[in-house]
């Protein structure tokens, strides 16, 4: 893949606090790309391996064939990070490190052709591994007005969640929504005029939320954490950057509930944010918020 299309976020500081020596053992739990796989490489060589877990059967397939030099350096499983305690001891990998980058790569965006961008027609799918059976479209078109009010609200903290809805429930009516255009022009019309020249599209938040429910992804960062947390060797780090303001609240509250029972403590406490110089090179990165916790 052409690695240009992800840029790798707070990349020193993943660096920094995984806290890596030559001949650790690391697990990329959302490898893409491999962006930070690589330079996690070069940090715990000439010995040390990663175990790259992703969900995307087409991206797995990509960062396998691009990590090929690296040998038996680096083992690449197509699967959900929630599985990483399975997957850890069929590869007899007793993790030193666990790096979790969430949310979705730019190719999700620009490539997929699933439908994870309002600015481009494409079906209403978002997700990340297409063996699982729930589609955006098919949460527009089943769920209830109510179902889908609370879902904008909640998942994509959208002020006009109920409008939204409401546009939604009346459009299906006629026809099924499939396509990621008819849903933005049912967006376009249900918010008032000048939510629609915010410099912020007035999409942008319920593609968010659909995106979320379509691949469990609050459920996915809970089960991910604590297996993590479990699968860590004493000593061990896991860093966990988040987009999201309902992720990043997650992992807060998960840390503190193992650090009151004396399962980790913080190296650094609270939240580690892009330097500004990164977040001038790399709009992404302005949402980045990281947070690391370490085994005891
Ligand atoms: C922000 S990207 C990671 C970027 C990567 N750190 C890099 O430097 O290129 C997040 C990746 O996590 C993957 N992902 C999302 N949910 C996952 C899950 N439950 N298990 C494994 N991978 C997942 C996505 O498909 C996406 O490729």
């Amino acid at each position: 893949m052409n690695e240009s299309i992800h840029k790798s976020v707070l990349s020193q500081e993943v660096l920094e606090y995984l806290n890596l020596k030559p001949g650790m053992q690391i697990i990329d739990a959302t490898l893409n790309g491999a962006g930070h796989t690589r330079m996690i490489l070069e940090h715990i060589g000439p010995d040390g391996q990663v175990l790259g877990i992703e969900w995307d059967k087409d991206l797995a397939a990509k960062a396998s064939a691009e990590l090929a030099e690296f040998g038996n350096r680096v083992i690449v499983v197509n699967d959900s990070y929630v599985n990483m305690a399975i997957i850890a001891k069929e590869h007899n990998i007793h993790p030193d490190g666990i790096l979790f980058d969430l949310g979705l790569s730019s190719w999700h965006y620009e490539q997929s052709g699933r439908g994870f961008s309002f600015k481009r027609d494409e079906p209403l799918d978002m997700r990340f591994n297409t063996e699982t059976s729930l589609t955006a479209a098919q949460i527009v078109n089943t769920c209830s007005e109510d179902e889908l009010v609370a879902l904008i609200r909640d998942y994509g903290e959208e002020q006009f969640a109920k409008q939204i809805a409401s546009a939604i429930t009346e459009a299906r009516r006629e026809a099924p929504i499939t396509t990621t255009a008819r849903l933005v022009q049912i967006i376009e019309g249900a918010v008032p005029v000048w939510y629609t020249h915010r410099r912020i599209h007035c999409a942008t938040k319920t593609f968010q939320a659909l995106r979320v429910m379509v691949n469990d992804e609050l459920g996915n960062v809970e089960k991910g954490v604590r297996a993590a947390i479990d699968l860590l060797k004493p000593g061990g780090r896991v860093v966990v950057i988040s987009f999201q303001g309902h992720e990043d609240k997650l992992v807060r509250e998960l840390f503190k509930k193992y650090k009151a029972e004396g399962i980790i403590k913080m190296p650094k406490s609270g939240t580690i944010r892009p330097k500004w110089s990164e977040q001038e090179e790399n709009r992404r990165s302005r949402s980045a918020k990281m947070k690391v916790a370490e085994k005891i």
